[in-house]
Parts: C-alpha cells; sequence; structure tokens
C-alpha cells in the first residue's frame, strides 16, 4: 500500500517530495522512492528501505547534482505484497521507460490485464502497479489524457494514479476511484497528494477529487475532468487546523497527542453542547433524532472499533435502542441481513480505512441508513455517509489513535443521549448528565497529572512478556482499547477480557510472571469485578488496578492507577487516557519507535 504525492512547479521537486513524503510517513514507512524530471526529459530517481530520512539523506548527498528537476512523483510504502527489500521498493514504469507511475490502492484484475499483456511486456515485479505503468504503454495513443481514460476503463479496483511523461515534462495526470485524490494549489506550483494533510504546509489551497475524476496538470495549471467533461469546482483554503503541528516539548507525536486531549473536547462539543443552558443542539443530531430506527450498528476497525463498542453501551444505557458495534472486516465476512429501521454507524479517523469503505459501500448498495463519524475532513467515509458528524479531534499524525478515539466516544455518547432524549430519557436525567460531563477536562487533565507516578509502574510491568486487561461494561471496551494500544506500542503481549469472563478459561495462564490490569471503578458492578481479580490474586497474579480516587479498600491493592471521582461515565475517559499514559511509557521503557510501531501504518487502504 503505498501513499503518493507529486509536484510540478518552477524549481527543484525533490525537496518538496521529500517534505511531502514526510507528512505523508505516518501512513506507511516500509520504504521510499521518488522520480524527478528535467525539464529537457533527463530523469532523477532514488530510492530507500525504510524511514524517509533515509530517502532524505540519499537525496541530500547528491547535491552535485543541481539541475532542476521540475515535475516530481513520489512514494511511501506500507508493504502488503512482498517484503520490505531494495528489490520491491523502486519506481514502477513502462517498459519502454516512458512513463512513471505512482498508485496508493489495489488493482484487482492486475493478473488478467498482466496475462493480455505479456507477450509484448517483461515484468520486473509481482506488483499491480507495474501491471499499470505496462497497461498505459500499451493503450499511448499520443495523449496522456485519452490513455488514462482508456486505462480507467480497464481497472478494477481501488486506486489514486498519478502518472508522468518522460517526453512531456510539466504534465501529470491523475486519476481515482474509492482511494484519496487531493489537489494542492500553492505560489511555487502544483501538489498531488493522497491526503489534506501533507499538502497543508506547501499549498494555499486545495481540492479533492471525486471518483471517476481524472486531474490534468499542464502549463502550469490544473483541470479536472469526468468522463471526459471538464469540471468546475473551487477550490478549498487549507485551515491551521490542517496542518501537523509541531512537536513542541513533547518526546513523541504520541505523547503530545494524549496531552492535547483536554483542549481537544472543546472542540469536540464547540457547536454542539451548551453546558450553560444544559441543552444538546446540533442541527445532524436534531436530523439524527426524529430518524425512524430501532436497532444501531456500528461498523469500524482497530482503535475505532472499541470506540464503538463503548457506543454501544451508550445506546443501550441511555436511548434504549439494542446496538450491535461490528469489526468492518468481520461485516464484509459476514451475510448481510439489511434492515431499513437500522442506523448504520461507521467510525473511522481516516475516514479512508478500506475495510470501513467497502462495509459502507454494501450498506449504502442495499439503501440503508448510514452516520459517518469521522475525523479527517472531505475524506471518503466522510463524503460517502449520509449523516455526518466529524470527530474535530485535530490532525493525529502517528499510528496510535489517542485524542481521536476520545472525540469518538464523546460524539457516540452525544448521539446516544440525542436519541435518547426523543425517546424515555428525562430532561432532568440530560441536563444532570451534561453537568456530570462538564468537569470532564479537568478531570482529564488530572488524569494527566499522573504521568510520573504511570511512568513509574510502566517501568515496572515492562519486564513482563505478556499481560491480561479485564474490564466490565463500558470498561470491557475500554480494557480492550487499553491492550491494543500497549500491544501496538511496546510490543507486550496484551489481551482483554470481561472480568467475569477470565475464569472460564484464560486464568489458567496466570502466574506470578503474567499481571493483570483492572479498570474497576466505583459502581455497579465494582463487588463483583473485584471476585473475579481475587481469583487472580489467590494465583499470585500481579494486579495493577485502575480505580475511583475515592475507593477505600486500599488493603486490596498492590498498585493502582486513580481514574476520576466516583463517576463512572467519566471514568471511560479518563480509564482511556490513563492506559494511553500506561502504554506510552511502557514502550518508552522499552526504548520502542513510539510514533513508528514496528509493521504498521495509520491508515489502511487495503482489505
Ligand atoms: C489502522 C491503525 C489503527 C486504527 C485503524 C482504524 O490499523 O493502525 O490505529 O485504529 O487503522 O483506522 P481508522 O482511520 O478507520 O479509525
Amino acid at each position: 500500500m503505498c501513499w503518493i504525492f507529486a509536484y510540478v512547479g518552477e524549481t527543484d521537486s525533490r525537496e518538496k517530495l521529500v517534505n511531502g513524503l514526510k507528512m505523508l510517513e505516518y501512513r506507511g514507512y516500509d520504504s521510499a522512492w521518488m522520480v524527478g524530471l528535467t525539464n529537457s526529459s533527463e530523469v532523477f530517481i532514488e530510492k530507500a528501505v525504510g524511514r524517509v530520512s533515509a530517502l532524505a539523506t540519499k537525496v541530500a548527498s547528491k547535491s552535485e547534482d543541481t539541475k532542476l528537476y521540475t515535475t516530481g512523483i513520489a512514494h511511501t510504502r506500507w508493504a502488503t505484497h512482498g517484503g520490505v527489500t531494495e528489490a520491491n521498493t523502486h519506481p514502477h514504469v513502462s517498459t519502454n521507460e516512458r512513463f512513471y507511475i505512482v498508485h496508493n490502492g489495489i488493482i484487482e484484475n492486475y493478473k488478467e490485464i498482466k496475462a493480455s499483456l505479456e507477450s509484448d511486456h517483461t515484468f520486473y515485479s509481482q506488483t499491480d502497479t507495474e501491471v499499470v505503468a505496462k497497461l498505459i504503454e500499451s493503450l499511448y495513443d499520443g495523449n496522456l489524457k485519452s490513455t488514462m481514460e482508456k486505462v480507467a476503463a480497464k481497472l478494477v479496483g481501488a486506486y489514486s494514479l498519478a502518472v508522468i511523461d518522460r517526453e512531456n515534462p510539466g504534465t501529470i495526470v491523475g486519476i481515482k476511484l474509492w482511494s484519496p485524490l487531493i489537489v494542492g494549489e500553492a505560489t511555487d506550483g502544483i501538489y498531488i497528494s493522497s491526503d489534506v494533510n501533507a499538502l497543508a504546509a506547501l499549498a494555499e489551497s486545495y481540492t479533492i477529487l471525486e471518483d471517476h475524476e481524472m486531474i490534468v496538470i499542464e502549463d502550469k495549471k490544473y483541470s479536472i475532468f469526468l468522463a471526459g467533461e471538464q469540471v468546475e469546482r473551487a477550490s478549498q483554503e487549507v485551515e491551521e487546523g490542517q496542518k501537523i503541528d509541531e512537536l513542541w516539548n513533547f518526546t513523541s507525536y504520541t505523547e503530545k497527542e494524549i496531552f492535547d486531549i483536554p483542549s481537544v473536547l472543546e472542540n469536540v462539543w464547540s457547536g454542539r453542547i451548551n453546558f450553560e443552558t444544559k441543552e444538546i443542539k446540533n442541527e445532524t443530531l436534531d436530523a439524527l433524532a426524529e430518524l425512524d430506527i430501532d436497532r444501531i450498528c456500528i461498523i469500524s476497525s482497530g482503535s475505532s472499533y472499541y470506540a464503538g463498542d463503548i457506543g454501544g453501551y451508550f445506546f443501550r444505557k441511555f436511548a434504549g435502542i439494542p446496538c450491535q458495534a461490528i469489526i468492518s472486516s468481520e461485516f464484509l465476512a459476514d451475510t448481510f441481513i439489511p434492515e431499513k429501521k437500522t442506523l448504520y454507524v461507521f467510525l473511522s479517523q481516516s475516514g479512508e480505512t478500506a475495510d470501513v469503505r467497502e462495509s459502507m459501500k454494501i450498506v449504502k448498495a442495499k439503501g440503508c441508513m448510514t452516520f459517518g463519524i469521522v475525523n479527517v475532513v472531505g475524506s471518503t467515509i466522510a463524503r460517502m455517509a449520509d449523516y455526518g458528524l466529524y470527530s474535530h479531534a485535530g490532525v493525529e499524525v502517528w499510528v496510535a489513535s489517542t485524542k481521536n478515539v476520545i472525540a469518538q466516544v464523546w460524539v457516540l455518547l452525544m448521539v446516544a443521549v440525542a436519541l435518547g432524549k426523543s425517546r424515555d430519557m428525562q430532561i432532568s436525567d440530560v441536563r444532570d448528565l451534561i453537568a456530570e460531563l462538564s468537569e470532564l477536562p479537568d478531570k482529564i487533565s488530572e488524569t494527566l497529572m499522573q504521568g510520573p507516578h504511570i511512568k513509574k509502574l510502566a517501568k515496572k510491568y515492562s519486564n513482563y512478556d505478556d499481560m491480561f486487561v479485564l474490564g466490565r461494561n463500558y470498561f470491557y471496551p475500554v480494557a480492550g482499547e487499553a491492550s491494543l494500544k500497549c500491544k501496538e506500542l511496546s510490543y507486550i503481549h496484551c489481551e482483554a477480557y470481561s472480568a467475569g469472563e477470565l475464569k472460564h478459561g484464560p486464568l489458567a495462564l496466570v502466574s506470578p510472571k503474567f499481571p493483570t490490569m483492572v479498570f474497576n471503578p466505583m459502581g455497579k458492578f465494582y463487588s463483583k469485578t473485584v471476585s473475579n481479580v481475587q481469583e487472580v490474586a489467590a494465583r499470585e497474579g500481579p494486579i495493577l488496578w485502575f480505580i475511583s480516587k475515592n475507593d477505600t479498600h486500599n488493603e486490596l491493592y498492590t498498585d493502582t492507577i486513580e481514574l476520576s471521582e466516583t463517576s463512572e461515565l467519566l471514568s471511560v475517559f479518563t480509564g482511556l487516557v490513563s492506559s494511553y499514559l500506561f502504554a506510552l511509557y511502557l514502550a518508552e521503557a522499552l526504548w520502542r519507535d513510539v510514533d513508528k510501531p514496528r509493521n504498521l501504518a495509520k491508515s489502511v487502504t487495503v482489505e
């Protein structure tokens, strides 16, 4: 899976391509490459296995090459097919070495196309992208635009593609279907990118291409076409919030994003909730409350799945609506029974995750109601949804999703209360809940201030190879998300279970070398969970408790992390935040690359 970036302008493209790739690197960082063209068709090619910084070093080492490569394309790769090797890190080029392409997505029918081209072309890789480069050569009719129309007609799958033609420097043609493609305008030239964030620091305005559209950049201008006809579309100005922020004094973006959470909450509830009048006010929420729905189905992946699962408890409790959270790849694998009175909710930070996008396509094809909760403005899933609310978490740069999960959970809670209000939830209960929630930023700030204590505990627990995380009710998915964060950041084997389920098998693993983390704030399930954990203590399993501040059963505990005061609901948020700090410090204690955990990518646009 590759993320693409391209530039045409007056000046040398190489540094711009490196900078663009650095901004896209969070989406994949296994390898990177670039091709530059001068106005007299000289070619510059560089590639590197590993981080974009390795490519940057190689490019910088060629500073004696002072030619102006004013047209360039580049990509950063997250390996899907083929290992992370020099051989698999190459620019994809036609046999006549005239057309170079970058591609994000999957060409599903590449084997058939390859078979039809094999008599005239020798293939150097197993990739679908190389097949497209050869197809362009074979269909070339003297005009790259009309050729790409013919190419697009042959491709099945998801793609965003940018092509340069060695015999026409200064021209780039791009096409897209399902995968994102954005064009940015700047004083120094025109850019193409897989996301807005990568453009935000370089371009002044941008335009998001729709499916089946084509972009043609030539003569220092760009035009968008649909089915051969030019499309007029006003560009949007890049906003400050779309730019990737500085790291300031934080040691990683992951840490910074966790510490951003109190301010993120203000963005999330702005224009949606009024703490003075204790009212939820929002057009989309009002529209949702009017819908005739009797069931909710939440479809998402990774951290967004756990946020959705927490949301399920909210819908059942506050709105009295049956709700099921489903992992999107499992939704795709299962039989879909469309229900007209079900609201299908799609959660995605990036708005581009293929499993979620493909699930949404299936639901939409059956005419069912879709609602998207997405962070990246203008992303595919956001644009496909019938109804939508942005999670407004700001740019989330590196792999582990943190502040966006908090924002998603918050939005789900608001939707649940808005639906509850239009059903059986008492207005006085709504007002009490809003009053309670107004304390959240302070509670999260208190949690963040526990950083040094959590760091000390993380150091101690970093000595273990395995861990359980337990929770009940809301805290079961909170435990799931905590365990995902520990795994992805620290690489410690960590499994989440419902507290009541441990005794049904997993307890067999508990020993003095196998600790258990437990979310157990004061509330309805407190005593039951204590009993479950006593089963762990009886087997001498070390226990790290996440408890309420006023929990008086001190004699039970060895290691503790305090959540907020008594509220179970606020403890969902503070529980997540404290688990994020714990996972971060666990990873730091083990000297992991926190922002770029091995094998992972921020946004996965393949199924
Ligand atoms: C990837 C990331 C996860 C993320 C998941 C879903 O696997 O590594 O951190 O939770 O995708 O992403 P989404 O953008 O759909 O929320």
